[in-house]
């Protein structure tokens, strides 16, 4: 039988959470982005080590790391999305690697598409109903055991007890797994489906789907 320990981030777990980070999202649309692990890694986990631990949490399952929580309760502390990916591209010189290099000509190309068309693209999220965030992964041995649900849970008393309004995730229409586990742990779908430029998945275009909390 498995043991499943939920804990709030140390700074002993910094290496071991660094090198579950590629394994952690595997299988998901965002697994990889542009190709660069450790400016993807900077963004959407280092950021939270260095500036939110207190919002950062762990699955520890028999007794190694197996997955991570790791939100923000409020905007006016961190850097956006688009802030951070702006201050990576420019910080890592992606723009002259040669895997992200293609990554971002295909984004301006879809930007571009997407303009013609009169289609949405994807965007920060900014609303006062729901303004803190989280990212979540569990690497696929440690999903459909309720390591999840426990980060998810972890995460949702953090809220109420800071007094947040609510939450929202950004996740991807054709994350299927991921809507319907958030839909179970009580959040529902917000807003329009834009493209979300440059990824692809098994060959398709993907479009971003928020999805709110409210305690
Ligand atoms: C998203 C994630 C945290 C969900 O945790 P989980 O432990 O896998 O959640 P569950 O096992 O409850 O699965 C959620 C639902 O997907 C279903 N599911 C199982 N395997 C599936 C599959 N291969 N494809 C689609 N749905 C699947 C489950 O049956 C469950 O549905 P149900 O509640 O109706 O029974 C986890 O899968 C994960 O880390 N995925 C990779 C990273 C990721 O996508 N993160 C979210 C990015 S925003």
């Amino acid at each position: 039988m498995t043991e499943t320990e939920i804990r709030l981030f140390a700074e002993a777990d910094r290496t071991e959470l660094r090198q579950l980070f590629r394994r952690a999202g595997a299988g998901a649309a965002t697994a990889s982005l542009w190709g660069h692990e450790e400016s993807e890694a900077e963004i959407y986990l280092r950021a939270y080590m260095d500036l939110e631990p207190e919002s950062l949490f762990v699955a520890v399952v028999d007794g190694a790391p197996a997955g991570y929580l790791a939100g923000s309760l409020d905007p006016s502390r961190f850097p956006s999305e688009s802030e951070r990916i702006a201050r990576a591209i420019k910080k890592h010189r992606l723009a002259l690697r040669p895997r992200p290099a293609a990554f971002l000509a295909r984004s301006v190309l879809d930007l571009g598409r997407a303009a013609l068309r009169g289609e949405l693209t994807a965007s920060d999220f900014s609303d006062e109903r729901w303004p803190a965030h989280l990212h979540i992964n569990v690497v696929p041995e440690a999903r459909g055991t309720g390591a999840s649900d426990g980060l998810m849970n972890a995460w949702f008393r953090r809220l109420r007890a800071g007094g947040s309004p609510g939450c929202h995730l950004l996740t991807l229409a054709e994350n299927t797994r991921a809507v319907r586990f958030f839909e179970r742990m009580g959040f529902t779908k917000y807003g329009a489906t834009p493209l979300v430029p440059g990824i692809r998945h098994e060959g398709r275009r993907v479009h971003q789907q928020a999805m709110v909390w409210s305690p």
